[in-house]
């Protein structure tokens, strides 16, 4: 497929280069999309979008909706299947369960005695895709070519010529099924559908739930044809049984409704345009941004354009060798995808700050995803903070994840606190009310949630907020009367410490001591007596009196939901306290026992590169001295797990946080969230820049070795003077721009022999 793929989309490039050359200016007037793999990720798990995505943050995710057999499709792509629509709305590599896949069209061939009977037709061949662009070929013969904008879609249908009734079928009922039984499955419940005299229409759909137990929800289209159809009418049943399909031109009702668009020609154009405010919204959004007459090539070239400038053009690096470039760039694409920016389409508001949906999870994005978002997409970085604070004013709680415009679901404590500190400890100003901010993180340290009865979780609320709070608060760690007491005690840890940060910042004394402390509760699982292959010292569940639960610290139960640790075990979790790892590293027995705890975590088979709560212990070894050379090891080790190929991510893409991962190991560099310290590992290139704006840049270099073999740091530079830390701040680097000169070789060398990385929690010790 990846063959196929680059082949065809290189030619394709070529075509509008001349486009390019002339719209970009300065360093940007380089095509970075012939590096992109849109199917990187698609397959084996990775659940990637592969559709048009025109620019960064789009509302508009346009590609196919895939059946094949009961596997769920969570972006609506599957590499094998039949399709069965394509879709004007999609999520990007998420789990749980699918969300959205709503308003689509599907094209026909011949009669259509009954539009409510499965469609969907097998592929011809793979289906295709670059930056703006996707193409699908059906075994009927009907190919079809995708372009899109931000609120609207252009489809570009080619029937066989031989083919009788080229049909148009709009199903509002089309949305992503869900075969896994957890109670996330979404449902269509109301459609409302319209044609006019002049062929076009309008019209809603109405679903819920999903992943995040979201009540209903609307969406309104309208959509156009470049060709007045021969016949148009609209359908009305239940399952795959008809109750009316006639030229009655509005329909409406809790049934499945639709209309059938018949043409005479074999090549038929249509535009479609989405908004979550009206019809007459959808269809100015429509015209707004592809009016009649709008050349699809034109609005490729436009998406590469956005795609190169906004994100792409932000990192380049030098490397002969182009499974490099392949990697860096699908990596970027599938950073940027979700959150969606939905500025001008709140339903449920309406207020001067932006607004951005879509966000699946921050549990999964705040460990390394919002800082690098922060560096590539500062502006937008800027608005999704503000939003996440617009939401806690309108909603009563940030969201720790957020679609259909509703907040859901928590797995853990609190991240959007973790956010926020990370912005705020980097100076991200600009609009952000901070007063307000700190409001919002004192909300989730504070204030109980609602419970809204999740039958996973039924304890307490996994909408928003820290539902566990009652026990926090009174006893300082989370009794068993919570699910997933543990796992979500180290996150609250996590989430204070970030109050502490943001409260200190704003001279907020009394609060940032308070916020400190409980900053240190993760502790109050510690049992020191909890042992398991050679360590001891573990956190494990407590109970009201104090005593400790027994509990092998190999073992997390299911792990899930009702558990009293979240998709990973006591191992994992007793290294997670970032703000505290000296505290951690006393605990575990000092720097050997902590060297080899961390090593266990591959011995034992623990490590999981596709889960987020491991994503930082593989460079911890960077607290310890002359220790940096095992996080470099562990790095490189991580890198060989990715490529820009379908299966090229080692787990769910988790809205882009598995894509930051591997970035920030080619940078060379791991952000700790909520502080300004960088631990730095090995660089991969040459030579890698990254533009930080108003023409300050970070640059990279590496000298006297190589990505993957001589990849052990004997020195280093920073803007030319010797460099001794196995750790860099922020300011030192990113506020101004800088220059980090890597020697590399082929044996460690014990360079890093100045200060430790600072453990802000463990002042006490
Ligand atoms: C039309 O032509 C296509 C492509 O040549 C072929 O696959 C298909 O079977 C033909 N259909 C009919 C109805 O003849
Ligand atoms: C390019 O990098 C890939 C991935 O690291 C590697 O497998 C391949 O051997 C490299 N190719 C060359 C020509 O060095
Ligand atoms: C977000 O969307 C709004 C409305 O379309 C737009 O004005 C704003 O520039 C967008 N933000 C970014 C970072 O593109
Ligand atoms: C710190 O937190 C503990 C509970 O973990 C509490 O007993 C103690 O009073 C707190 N100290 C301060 C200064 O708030
Ligand atoms: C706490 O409760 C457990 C379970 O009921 C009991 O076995 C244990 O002895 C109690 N410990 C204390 C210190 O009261």
């Amino acid at each position: 497929m990846m063959k196929i793929f680059s082949v065809k989309v290189r030619s394709f490039s070529e075509t509008i280069f001349c486009f390019l050359a002339f719209s970009l200016v300065g360093y940007a007037n380089l095509d970075f999309t012939r590096h992109v793999n849109v199917f990187q990720g698609t397959a084996g798990g990775g659940n990637r979008f592969p559709g048009v995505v025109a620019a960064p943050f789009a509302m508009v995710k346009l590609g196919p909706d895939v059946k094949s057999g009961t596997a769920d499709a969570y972006s609506g792509y599957l590499p094998n299947g039949n399709v069965w629509g394509y879709s004007l709305m999609h999520e990007s590599g998420t789990g749980g369960a699918p969300k959205y896949g709503v308003v689509s069209q599907m094209p026909v061939i011949g009669d259509l005695p009954n539009p409510l009977v499965d469609l969907s037709q097998p592929r011809a061949s793979p289906d295709e895709g670059n930056i703006g662009y996707y193409k699908s070929s059906l075994a009927n013969g009907i190919v079809i070519e995708l372009t899109a904008t931000e609120h609207a879609g252009l489809y570009k249908y080619s029937f066989p010529s031989n083919s009788s009734g080229p049909s148009i079928v709009v199903d509002v009922s089309h949305v992503l099924p869900s075969f896994r039984g957890l109670g996330w499955e979404q449902h269509y419940s109301y459609g409302d559908f319209n044609f006019f005299e002049d062929g076009h229409y309008e019209g809603s759909g109405t679903y819920d739930n999903g992943w995040n137990l979201s009540p209903n929800w609307n969406i309104y289209f309208c959509g156009r044809f470049t060709q007045q159809p021969v016949t148009t009418k609209t359908f009305k049943g239940s399952g795959t049984t008809l109750a009316s399909y006639d030229t009655t031109s509005s329909i409406s009702g809790n049934e499945r409704v639709g209309g059938v668009f018949t043409f005479k020609d074999s090549s038929v154009i249509s535009r479609v345009g989405i908004s979550y405010i009206s019809t007459e919204k959808a269809c100015q959004n429509l015209d707004n941004e592809i009016p009649e007459q709008t050349d699809f090539q034109n609005l490729v070239g436009k998406a590469r354009n956005k795609w190169n400038t906004e994100v792409f053009s932000k990192i380049q690096i030098s490397s002969e060798n182009s499974s490099d470039h392949d990697l860096l760039y699908s990596s970027l694409l599938g950073m940027f995808m979700i959150p969606s920016n939905l500025t001008g389409e709140n339903p449920d508001w309406s207020s001067p700050e932006p607004y951005y949906s879509d966000i699946f999870t921050l549990w999964d994005t705040h460990r390394c995803h919002t800082a690098l978002f922060q560096i590539v997409q500062p502006e937008a970085y800027e608005e999704f903070i503000r939003s996440l604070i617009d939401i806690w004013r309108f909603d009563g709680f940030m969201p720790d994840a957020r679609s259909s415009n509703y907040n859901g679901r928590v797995q853990g404590g609190s991240n959007a606190d973790n956010v926020l500190a990370d912005a705020y400890v980097k100076g991200v100003r600009g609009s952000i009310n901070w007063d307000d901010g700190f409001s919002a993180m004192v909300t989730d340290a504070e204030v109980v949630p609602p419970n809204n009865h999740d039958p996973k979780a039924p304890d307490s609320s996994t909408k928003e907020g820290r539902g566990a709070l009652p026990d926090w608060l009174k006893y300082g760690y989370n009794t068993p009367t919570f699910t997933r007491a543990v796992s979500r005690a180290v996150e609250y840890s996590t989430n204070d410490f970030g109050l502490y940060q943001v409260a200190n910042g704003l001279g907020k004394i009394d609060e940032a001591e308070r916020y400190l402390n409980r900053s240190r509760n993760w502790r109050n699982h510690w049992n020191p007596a909890a042992s398991s292959n050679g360590h001891s010292g573990f956190v494990v569940p407590r109970r009201a009196n104090g005593s400790f639960i027994p509990q092998d610290p190999l073992s997390c139960g299911g792990c899930y939901w009702g558990d009293a640790y979240y998709e990973d075990n006591p191992w994992v979790y007793s290294l997670n306290a970032l703000h505290d790892v000296y505290t951690m590293k006393k605990w575990i027995g000092g720097d050997e026992k902590f060297v080899d705890r961390i090593d266990k975590l591959w011995e034992l088979g623990i490590f999981n590169a596709g889960n987020e709560p491991s994503f930082a212990s593989p460079y911890l070894y960077n607290f310890v001295k002359g220790k940096q050379h095992r996080s470099v090891e562990r790095s490189r080790q991580i890198g060989k797990l990715y490529n820009a190929g379908e299966r090229g991510l080692p787990g769910n893409s988790d809205a882009g946080a598995m894509e930051a991962n591997i970035l920030w190991q080619m940078i060379g560099l791991y952000p700790i969230t909520g502080q300004t310290t960088f631990l730095i590992l090995s660089p991969w290139f040459p030579e890698l820049t990254i533009n930080l704006g108003n023409g300050k840049r970070l640059t990279i270099t590496t000298t006297g070795g190589n990505k993957d073999s001589a990849f052990y740091v004997q020195s280093l530079k920073v803007n030319d003077e010797p460099w001794t830390k196995s750790w860099i701040s922020f300011e030192e680097i990113f506020s101004n721009g800088a220059t980090l000169s890597f020697v590399l070789g082929s044996d460690p060398v014990d360079w890093a022999t100045g200060d430790l990385p600072p453990s802000p929690s463990s002042g006490d010790q």
